[in-house]
């Protein structure tokens, strides 16, 4: 079976000039089509840093009105984004930089709808000043903070200082105060539920562990983001969509009745860390393949490229990984080589010089950073050729 999938790339993948990245468009229609189901009657807001190619946007956005608008990573990229036809932008992380604000003032001048996102009043008067200069009133999001601090255990990730209701109705009434600003919405990432895997083979005692941990982590922000929502209702405030989740806790976000919209973007491609999850699989639908240009020596094969380390916590886990033909490995000591990567292979496989290796991303769209294009491959062979953000010369960070 693996063989004939293999067989299947190779096929759709010769003549190409390697390395070169791809994207299955049968299996990514499959994946949009399982975040819908998966939504529960949820729309779905794309998450663009996990795709960052503007055709891949495009043609998500065209399966269907489940998929509604776009969460952003910078405001350069949502000005961008913007001037290239796109609407409805929420931009996810704050900014202080004022010339990154300003470009997103010119979209909102010509009638666009871009948020950005806050979590303290300091932001909110960089924003305030800049509103005055541009002749804008800047639509603006509270980020509430979702982790979990259990007795000895910080459970998620560090971003925004608002944790509870006091405190996000204080900055809406910090926002109110400002003729620059505007409150349009309110965002919860649950990033230790939507992002961490909980059913990875062979690790039962960790799966066991972070199941548990997620379990009460839900409980304890679904709450949270409840009653916050609530508390910003009654005192008077009202928000045009309550974002929250990821691809990994769509079961669990979608439970959350305050919660209008859900976010995804990594469900699309589905790189290697999303492959272990308990309550969904999605089929892999990004890869890239490399020339395997010499063989040093019986069952290794050498591929140029392949050093494309994901970010986050260094470990085995960011590195891409060799994926098909099957049974193939990095090598410990040398891992994915800036230049060169050699492939353990098995004996079956009786690879030669001028073969290809498959391989997948660890994560979404940092493989784009890689490649200035995308081969699309339907039904066995490349229909289309389209650019990243890097080849269309965009790099946000
Ligand atoms: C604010 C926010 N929402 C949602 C997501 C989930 O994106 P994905 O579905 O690509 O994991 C992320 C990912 O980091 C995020 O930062």
């Amino acid at each position: 079976m693996y063989m004939k999938l293999y067989d299947y790339y190779r096929t759709a993948l010769a003549g190409q000039t390697l390395p070169a990245a791809f994207i299955d468009l049968d299996n990514l229609a499959l994946n949009l089509e399982q975040l819908r189901c998966r939504a529960a009657g949820l729309p779905i807001r794309l998450v663009t840093k996990s795709v960052r190619s503007l055709s891949i946007i495009r043609l998500a956005l065209a399966a269907g009105s489940f998929m509604r608008g776009l969460l952003c990573y910078s405001p350069v990229e949502a000005a961008w984004l913007s001037s290239e036809g796109f609407d409805d932008i929420v931009v996810a992380y704050p900014s202080v930089e004022p010339a990154d604000i300003r470009a997103v003032a010119v979209q909102l001048r010509s009638g666009r709808s871009i948020t950005l996102m806050v979590d303290s009043a300091d932001q909110v008067d960089l924003l305030d000043a800049l509103a005055g200069k541009e002749k804008v009133v800047f639509p603006v999001a509270i980020d509430l903070d979702m982790s979990s601090n259990f007795p000895g255990l910080y459970f998620g990730v560090h971003r925004s200082p608002v944790r509870e209701a006091a405190t996000a109705v204080a900055l809406a009434a910090e926002i109110s105060r400002r003729s620059g600003v505007r409150l349009d919405g309110l965002m919860g990432y649950e990033g230790q539920i939507a992002g961490l895997m909980d059913a990875e083979p062979g690790r039962r005692l960790k799966n066991r562990i972070i199941c548990h941990l997620k379990h009460r982590s839900i409980r304890e922000v679904t709450q949270r983001r409840q009653r916050v929502v609530e508390a910003l209702a009654e005192a008077g405030y009202r928000l045009r969509f309550v974002n929250g989740g990821g691809t990994g806790s769509f079961e669990s976000t979608s439970g959350d009745t305050s919660v209008t919209e859900l976010a995804a973007g990594s469900g699309l491609y589905a790189p290697t860390l999303f492959d272990h999850y308990a309550t969904f699989k999605a089929l892999p639908a990004a890869g890239f393949a490399l020339p395997i240009t010499r063989l040093p020596m019986p069952g290794i094969a050498t591929c140029s490229g392949g050093g494309y380390i994901a970010s986050g916590p260094a470990g085995k886990d960011r590195l891409p990984q060799p994926w098909l033909p099957s049974g193939c490995s990095l090598i410990e000591h040398e891992a994915a080589g800036e230049v060169q990567t050699p492939v353990r292979y098995p004996p079956d496989v009786g690879f030669r010089t001028g073969d290809l290796v498959l391989f997948r991303h660890a994560k979404s769209g940092e493989l784009c950073e890689r490649f200035n294009h995308l081969l699309l491959i339907k039904d066995g062979r490349v229909v289309d050729r389209v650019t990243t953000y890097r080849g269309d010369g965009k790099n946000f960070f």
